[in-house]
């Protein structure tokens, strides 16, 4: 199963009755292990959380810091933009050079790089 189809497959399991925007994530870490990940929401709104956000939440519980390659999927328009929050949150585990393959239930895919997504991201580099 490729990332892509991963991610697609727990995106089933997204709680998105708010929004009705399910998204699913996929993130292979370093020792090639995948972790997943779907959007959250709350009835109390900005307690809502993102698919990438549990895809991390995932893989650091499970002992990895190293993020090796990433998919997002939802049923939209066009390969869905992670949120500005999400983008940080990747820039942390992620290199530059990682592969973030951006997709679409209706088969539409975007192939980008954590850099990409956030140029000149803050990182713990900034605070030596
Ligand atoms: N969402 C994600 O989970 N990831 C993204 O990359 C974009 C947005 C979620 C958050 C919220 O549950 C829903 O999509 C609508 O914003």
């Amino acid at each position: 199963m490729t990332l892509v189809e991963a991610a697609a497959q727990v995106r089933g399991n997204a709680y998105a009755p708010y929004s009705n925007f399910k998204v699913g994530a996929a993130i292979r870490a370093g020792s090639g292990q995948v972790y997943l990940g779907v959007n959250v929401e709350n009835a109390a709104y900005p307690e809502g959380t993102c698919a990438e956000a549990g895809a991390i939440a995932a893989m650091v519980a499970a002992g990895e810091t190293r993020i090796a390659e990433v998919a997002v999927i939802a049923d939209a328009p066009r390969p869905v933009p992670p949120c500005g929050g999400c983008r940080q949150k990747l820039a942390e585990f992620g290199a530059g050079d990682v592969r973030v393959t951006l997709a679409t239930t209706r088969g539409a895919r975007q192939e980008t790089t954590v850099a990409e997504l956030l140029p000149g991201a803050f990182t713990d580099r900034d605070m030596a």
